[in-house]
């Protein structure tokens, strides 16, 4: 049985949870470049991939499973990827005082927890409102990553994104087809294995 990574005992971007308002994103990274969020990165290959992919992308990566945030930090210390940083933490709820107003080149949600208890529906990071907020705090230009392996939560995501005015140029409700050179999440890695479908969607901010 595999346990997963110890937890490490440092967490993951605490100097950042205690802020109130937006910090200088190229003070922290050491320069300027379009700066992309990840919701939930998880165990985190897309984050790494990503960032070793995209040295010019300033990337921000928020988990709030202790382990797997500082796991990730810690391994892209280890491969030097500069342009990546981890915040242990709700992202909902940090958001708002880390980003300001039309600040992010992209931002990736990948394989959200689908909640299917009634009673859990409520810890969904896609409300209305949250894909609004996210709206705003992205640029002109700005594109929404959109993966997950859940056929129902897919529609309901990407109906939720263009109700709050995310641009779909593929038309309403349409998915986007796999592309080959994206890089996988974590999850979608057994998925490509496996041949079980995953449902992608890619937005812009008009
Ligand atoms: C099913 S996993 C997918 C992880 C990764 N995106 C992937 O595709 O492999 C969903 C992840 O989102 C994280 N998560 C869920 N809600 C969150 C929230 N409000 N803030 C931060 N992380 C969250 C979970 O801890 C989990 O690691």
């Amino acid at each position: 049985m595999t346990r997963g990574p110890l937890l490490r005992p440092e967490p993951a971007g605490a100097e950042f949870l205690t802020l109130l308002t937006p910090p200088d994103w190229g003070t922290i990274f050491g320069g300027a470049g379009p700066l992309e969020l990840e919701l939930g990165s998880g165990a985190g290959a897309f984050a790494l991939g990503y960032a070793a992919r995209h040295p010019a992308v300033r990337y921000v990566a928020i988990e709030w499973r202790k382990k797997y945030a500082r796991e990730l930090e810690h391994r892209a210390r280890a491969r030097g990827l500069t342009n990546l940083r981890v915040v242990e933490a709700d992202a909902r709820a940090v958001i708002p005082r880390l980003f300001a107003p039309g600040s992010l080149s992209a931002i990736h949600l990948q394989f959200p927890d689908p909640w299917w208890k009634r009673a859990h529906r409520k810890r969904a990071i896609l409300t209305p409102a949250f894909a609004t907020l996210l709206l705003g705090l992205a640029a002109q230009g700005a594109a929404f990553d959109l993966r997950t392996d859940v056929r129902s939560r897919a529609e309901e995501m990407l109906a939720t994104l263009e109700a709050a005015g995310w641009h779909n140029p593929l038309g309403p409700g349409r998915f986007h087809p796999a592309d080959p050179d994206d890089v996988p999440s974590s999850r979608e890695r057994r998925y490509l294995e496996t041949g079980e479908p995953v449902y992608r969607a890619r937005l812009v901010k008009r």
